[in-house]
This record gives structure tokens, sequence and C-alpha cells, in this order.
């Protein structure tokens, strides 16, 4: 979970630098696509991918041969470094660009998957508490405009936190869910110290640092549902 004073970091350059050098320490991303992939064929499909970040995950999508991907996140910096990671990377089938979640410039019915991971945060926090469940429903909104008949919405994020999202994803809007494992590996205790006080509460460094060098092992979710 990213503290409220991090959000406001996404704005500077030198923050997304940060955070995109200390996102690849997260092992396991590459499984992360492979469960997207089990559940909807990423080979082929056109993607929507929603707070894209730095592009980490956009990356390991595009190495799955997608028709095309087209990455929105709200933070230009984000977006910046994106698309320089991309380029580097040669892929072309891939483009950026600023939009919220809840307004997305694409047409509707245009993508096979739309996908949002780690991205909800602020939609389920900034809010307050009469607000946020209406704040979430517009993001599950926008994505199912966009997505083509027979098209998978996929939410992915941790299965904790002050407020039950779970419950509304699921209850609410149908979702079904899938828990798996993450798996953190840092080369030394500053680079680990680092990462785990971005991403996670200063409470899991407390505890993590007596087990470093060995990895982190987290739990994520994965929530999705054909339109
Ligand atoms: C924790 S990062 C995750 C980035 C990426 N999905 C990943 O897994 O590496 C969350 C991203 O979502 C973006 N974001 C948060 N709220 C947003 C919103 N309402 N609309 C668009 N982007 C948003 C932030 O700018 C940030 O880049």
């Amino acid at each position: 979970v990213i503290k409220p004073a991090e959000r406001k970091r996404y704005a500077s350059r030198r923050f997304a630098r940060r955070f995109d050098r200390l996102r690849r320490y997260q092992h396991s991303r590459r499984s992360v696509v492979r469960r997207i992939g089990e559940l909807r064929r990423v080979e082929g499909a056109r993607v929507v991918e929603l707070g894209a970040g730095t592009g980490v995950l956009t990356q390991e999508i595009c190495r799955e041969a997608p028709r095309w991907v087209a990455a929105f996140d709200r933070a230009p910096r984000m977006i910046e470094l994106a698309r320089e990671n991309l380029q580097r990377r040669g892929h072309h089938a891939c483009s950026f660009a600023r939009a919220d979640h809840r307004h997305v410039p694409l047409r509707s019915g245009c993508a096979d998957l739309v996908v949002a991971a780690w991205a909800l945060d602020s939609v389920i926090y900034d809010s307050d508490e009469a607000t946020w469940r209406s704040e979430l429903d517009r993001v599950v909104g926008e994505m199912r405009r966009l997505l083509a008949r027979g098209g998978v919405a996929m939410i992915i994020g941790s299965p904790y936190g002050g407020r039950d999202h779970v419950g509304h994803l699921e209850r609410v809007h149908g979702f079904s869910r899938r828990l798996f494992k993450t798996v953190w590996r840092f080369p030394s205790r500053r680079i680990a110290r680092s990462a785990v006080t971005l991403f996670f509460r200063r409470a899991v460094w407390r505890d993590y640092r007596r087990h470093w060098p060995k990895d982190l092992v987290t739990l994520a979710g994965l929530w999705w549902k054909a339109c």
C-alpha cells in the first residue's frame, strides 16, 4: 500500500526513477503476467493497462505478443520513463498516454483485456468513507465500457486494507478471485529497506529486516470478470 505522502512524489522524475529501479526487485513479475494469460490469452489481444506506472508489467505483457497495448497513467513523469523503457526494449506495439482510470480516451468496446495492477489504492483510499465505493464503481464501469464482448477486466492488488474493496468487487460487481504469492528478492539490505518501505508499510520492514536476505513473500489477489 502506497502511503499518501508517497503519492505526491509520483510527480517527480527522481521518484519515478527510484520507483522503476526498486519495482524490478519483484522477482515474480513475469509470473504475474502468466497468471493473466491463464485467464485470457494475451497473444493477439488488444490490451488496455490502467495505472501502468513506469511500464514494468507493461514490458512483460508486451513479451506475450499482444496485438497492441494502450497504457495509461495520470503521472506524467511515470509515463515519460515508461515510454523510454519500452522504446529501449523495442516494444513498439505499445503506447502510453496520460489519463485517469475513470476517463480513458479510447472508444467503447475496443479491448479484449483491461488490466489495472496495484493501481487502485488512490481510488479506494483518497476518497472519503461515503464515496470510495462509487469511485471504484466508476473505474469498474470504465473498464467494462472499454471491453469488447467476451473481454476480461482484471484487477491485481493487495487483498488487505482498511476498506473492503475485495467484498465490493466480488459481491457488488461479481468479480472472481485468485490469490497468489509474489516474491521479492533484494541484493543488499540497503536496497531491501528502500524497496520495502516504498512499496509496503514500515512495519513490514521492521518484521522483514530480521529475515533478509531471504525472499520477501507477499500475498496478492487477481480479480477478474468477463464481460
Ligand atoms: C503502485 S504504482 C503501480 C504501477 C504499475 N501498475 C506496476 O505494477 O508497476 C500505481 C500507479 O497508478 C497511478 N495511478 C494512481 N491512481 C491513478 C488514477 N486515478 N488514474 C490514473 N493513474 C493512477 C500512479 O500514478 C502510479 O503510477
